[in-house]
């Protein structure tokens, strides 16, 4: 399901290069929950952009569904992106002028139609943001933006989640409450990928994968 090929990135800054993936390959089966583990600065995040059609790699391709993701034009990888894949940012990028239910429903702007009206509220209930909804990013905690990100990019049930430390602001109860949303998204046919640098949240995923720093 997703074929991720020797990608390199490299980021120049003031003349200075970064090389944050490596000829880095990676394949993942549909239904699988993959954990990308490493430390701070290994270039976790940079792989989870990559994957989303978000950053396109200097060297090496990314196919998912059979579809190398940049070969497309930019507005059909736009749509494409939309509805195969939901995102949680590790900096949350919710839209500050909406409030946490204006912020679910967002993805359905991206012409993925109608919002599931039953799936909204069953995620709202689930996560635990249902005293919360009125409230605009600012008015939240770290955790609650957090839980917001992950019922906006599961609302419709995308083919793939791309979970970038997830869990990072999370008190115990919420994590189990977070890893349970992620294991009935994958029984219902959810494929995975989450990056963290927290061994033992890793480990409850089928599989782990370990990036070093270059
Ligand atoms: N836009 C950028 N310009 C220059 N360097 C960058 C840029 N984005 C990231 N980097 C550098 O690339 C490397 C990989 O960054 P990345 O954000 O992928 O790491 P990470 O593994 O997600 O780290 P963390 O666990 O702290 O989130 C880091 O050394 C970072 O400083
Ligand atoms: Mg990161």
């Amino acid at each position: 399901m997703i074929e991720i090929k020797n990608i390199t990135k490299i980021y120049n800054k003031e003349g200075a290069e970064v090389r944050a993936l490596d000829d880095y390959s990676l394949s993942i089966e549909k239904g699988e929950f993959v954990a990308i583990q490493g430390a701070s600065g290994c270039g976790k995040t940079t792989l989870l952009l990559s994957i989303g059609g978000l950053l396109s790699p200097d060297k090496g391709s990314v196919v998912i569904n059979g579809n190398a993701v940049y070969d497309m034009p930019v507005e059909e990888r736009t749509v494409f992106r939309a509805k195969t894949m939901g995102f949680v940012f590790q900096q949350y990028h919710l839209i500050p002028y909406l409030n946490v239910l204006e912020n679910i429903r967002v993805p359905a702007l991206a012409a993925q139609g109608e919002v599931p009206e039953e799936r909204l509220e069953m995620l709202i209930k689930t996560l635990g943001l249902k005293e919360r909804i009125n409230h605009t990013p600012a008015e939240l905690s770290a955790g609650e933006k957090q839980r917001t990100a992950l019922a906006r990019a599961l609302l419709f049930e995308p083919d793939i989640l791309l979970a970038d430390e997830i869990t990072g602001n999370l008190d115990e109860k919420n994590v189990e409450i977070v890893m349970n949303c992620l294991f009935e998204y994958q029984k219902a046919g959810g494929t995975i990928v989450l990056v963290s640098h927290d061994t033992a949240l890793c480990k409850r995923a089928d599989r782990i994968e370990e990036l070093t720093v270059k």
